[in-house]
């Protein structure tokens, strides 16, 4: 059992401290929201992620889970610190680090025994090392520590599979004792693991959301081809999975990447590229074609609808994607914007990402099931591509609406069955499975 401290109560700190702690050591984690520390001490969890609610029951119950707001307490006993708090896109487009600071000014300020300080956060390479500066500096008086990157790879909606089950484990420092002391609190999980410098390791995780974002954007354009010449590139993309060179996943077509980690990383890439006197063409491309997928779905609508103003649509999904109820960066959110840009009136359905959905467009009429949601409507939208989706009773749905108009911005439908039930049915890079 070791004794760790994690600063940030997002995504990543909640579930790397709660899988810990599972794990059987003693975890503290720390936020500096009050309000945050206070609810999830009642139970209460601030985000959605399936599973998670209930492993954090049963580490508080066991005693091993801790929530505070007090960097004296967390690192009372600690032997590791774990820097998991936000690094948002800055007005640049790159990773503001404001939040990385604050922790570590504030460990250095606190601690009182030698730390092994572990970064998590997606930070810019050469983090790292600023990190170690920073601590040194803001130390009143020198106590040994060093700094690991341990880079997450956790995914929404399957955060606790993904902590549990990883392809690899990647830690970069300078200290390798230190480097092998967080690689033992891995062991149990029993991934590759690969130790590397620190700046290796920062750009393994950048390098992997781009190439990632990349495989998704290159699927959107050959799917934007495949429109035009007629091919569909759902079965492209399985055609093209099954040569292990390039393997099946992340080749699914459709509104383009959203979230907290593409967006953000692949810009923030861009912007390490650019400041050091690099052309990061490649990276550019990938994010105007993912904005391009979003206009795809305002293009097609326009043109079935012969025009916006006045229409009626109706997005199903609105979560950026299908087990979260994360809207940052959605698809289905910026192209709600756009649509009520051009006078339509737009309503949205989402199994749970309602609340903050109203939150940030009041305009926007919400529904309380997919039913409801097409009735009356001369289109829907398909955004997010939730389980409950591919099985609704279609035919219904189809009484209901206004016009018969289906837009599948993640290819779910299956293009014949659609057009059989009557109706005008338009999938991403479909071509003349489109039902022209
Ligand atoms: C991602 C990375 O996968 C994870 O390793 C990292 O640490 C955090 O960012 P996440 O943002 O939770 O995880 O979502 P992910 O499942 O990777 O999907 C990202 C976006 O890409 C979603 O908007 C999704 O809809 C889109 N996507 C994914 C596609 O459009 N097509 C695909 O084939 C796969």
């Amino acid at each position: 059992m070791k004794n760790i401290a994690v600063v940030g109560t997002g995504y990543v700190g909640l579930v790397t401290g709660t899988c810990f702690a599972n794990l059987g050591n003693k975890i503290t984690c720390l936020d500096i929201d009050e309000e945050k520390i206070a609810r999830l001490r009642q139970g209460e969890i601030p985000i959605y992620e399936p599973g998670l609610t209930e492993l954090v029951e049963r580490n508080v119950k066991a005693g091993r889970l801790f929530f505070t707001t007090s960097y004296e307490e967390a690192l009372a006993d600690a032997e590791f610190v774990f820097i998991c708090v936000g690094t948002p896109s800055g007005v640049d487009g790159e990773a503001d680090l404001r939040y990385v600071r604050m922790a570590a000014e504030t460990i250095a300020k606190t601690m009182d025994h030698p730390l092994i300080v572990v970064n998590k956060s997606t930070v810019p390479v050469g983090t790292g090392d600023w990190v170690a500066d920073i601590i040194k500096r803001s130390q009143p008086d020198p106590i040994d520590f060093s700094v690991v990157s341990c880079p997450e790879f956790l995914k929404e909606g399957s955060a606790i599979t993904d902590f549990m089950n990883p392809d690899r484990v990647v830690l970069g420092s300078l200290d390798p004792e230190a480097a092998d002391k967080v690689a033992q609190l891995h062991l149990p999980l029993r991934a590759p693991i690969i130790v590397t410098d620190l700046r290796t390791a920062e750009m393994i995780k950048y390098a992997s959301n781009a190439f990632l974002a990349t495989r998704i954007s290159f699927i959107n354009e050959i799917a934007a081809i495949c429109e035009k010449l007629g091919a569909d590139v759902q079965e492209v993309a399985a055609g093209m999975g099954y040569d292990k060179r390039i393997g099946p996943h992340f080749l699914n077509a459709g509104l383009g990447y959203g979230g907290s980690c593409f967006p953000k990383d692949v810009k923030a890439l861009e912007h390490m590229a650019l400041v050091h006197g690099s052309h990061p063409s490649l990276l550019r491309a990938v994010m105007e074609i993912n904005r391009d997928a979003r206009r795809w779905a305002v293009l097609t609508l326009r043109e079935l609808l012969g025009g916006l103003d006045q229409r009626r649509i109706g997005l199903l999904g609105l979560a950026f994607k299908p087990n979260t109820d994360d809207l940052r960066e959605s698809p289905a959110m910026e192209i709600a914007h756009l649509l009520q840009n051009e006078g339509a009136h737009v309503c949205g359905y989402d199994p749970v990402a309602m609340p903050g959905a109203a939150q940030i467009n009041p305009e926007m009429r919400l529904a309380e099931d997919p039913y409801e949601l097409a009735q009356g409507v001369d289109a829907l939208l398909l955004c997010t591509e939730w389980d409950e989706f591919k099985n609704l009773d279609m035919v219904r749905i189809k009484s209901v609406m206004a016009q018969p108009i289906l837009v599948d911005g993640r290819n779910i439908y299956d293009p014949t069955q659609m057009q059989a039930l009557g109706f005008t049915y338009r999938g991403v890079g479909r071509g003349n499975n489109n039902g022209r």
